[in-house]
């Protein structure tokens, strides 16, 4: 696996690909690896020639500094989990070159953008939108993967892709959990066992694909929303914090897609 920093670098590490028309996955994460990255991973690299990672903890989906500053991260063991399930380049550009000075361009998904999460967590989209479009425009894959833990950012994105005449194909797979329920998440480093045991709630008020029933699940802890959600599938979904901690989850309501 290479691992490049810069655009320029990039473009070089990717140009043998296109040489040779390689179909080109992209993945595009934040770093902190867990096996819910490690599935988009795997699938890219059974359907791809090529797989390309980015890691990039984007400045412009968090509200707050502190909730950036908390984000988990290891580049070293990143780097050998990327190599390990078979990623060909890992791209990790700085802030500085992705959002120079003058920086003045956003994409909005304004309705779809602003309900559930992006009610909770203003302008998170907006950066999320933004900075998929830039690793869309700069990798050019064949395909981009992403998962379903994450519903409302695959709406906005199918969103962004079909306003703006992307023609991308976008593969969506399914929620990995952990053992005890608890979906992956590079945040859950940040709980403690006894917030790990309330944060079990959330999975279990979920799989009652039931909205009272979750409700009544949720009662004790600090619940930002749960609702049901007309998305493609519809979804289950909810956010709560636990602690200092923020955890989101869904449950598809109907069978997914083939
Ligand atoms: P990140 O949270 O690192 O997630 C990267 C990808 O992994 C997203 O598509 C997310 O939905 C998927 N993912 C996370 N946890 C998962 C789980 N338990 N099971 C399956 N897939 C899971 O999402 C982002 O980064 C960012 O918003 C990004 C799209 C990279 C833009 O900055």
């Amino acid at each position: 696996m290479k691992t490049v920093v810069t655009i320029a670098d990039l473009r070089e590490a990717l140009a043998p690909a296109r040489d040779r028309g390689d179909s080109v996955g992209l993945v595009p994460t934040m770093g902190a690896f867990h096996d819910g990255h490690g599935s988009l991973f795997r699938a890219a690299r059974e359907e791809c020639d090529t797989v390309v990672v980015s890691l990039f903890v984007n400045p412009a989906q968090f509200e707050k500094d502190v909730d950036l500053d908390a984000y988990p991260g290891d580049l070293e063991a990143d780097m050998a989990f990327a190599a390990e399930a078979g990623v060909d380049l890992l791209f990790t550009p700085s802030a500085a070159e992705l959002y120079p000075p003058g920086f003045q361009t956003w994409v909005e998904v304004e309705e779809l953008g602003r309900r559930l999460e992006g009610e909770h967590r203003p302008g998170h989209f907006r950066g999320v939108a933004t900075v998929c479009l830039k690793l869309l425009n700069l990798v050019q894959p064949t395909r981009a993967y992403f998962g379903q833990k994450d519903a409302q950012q695959v709406a906005v994105l199918r969103r962004m892709i079909d306003d703006l005449e992307l023609e991308l194909p976008l593969r969506v797979l399914p929620t990995v959990r952990d053992l005890d329920g608890l979906a992956f998440s590079s945040r859950n480093a940040r709980l403690t066992p006894a917030d790990r045991r309330l944060a079990l709630a959330l999975p279990r008020a979920l799989e009652t694909r039931d909205l009272e029933a979750a409700r009544a699940e949720l009662a004790g802890l600090d619940v930002d929303y749960v609702e049901l959600v007309d998305l493609d599938p519809p979804v289950l979904a909810a956010a709560v914090r636990v602690g200092s901690t923020r955890l989101i989850d869904n449950v598809v309501l109907e069978k997914e897609k083939p």
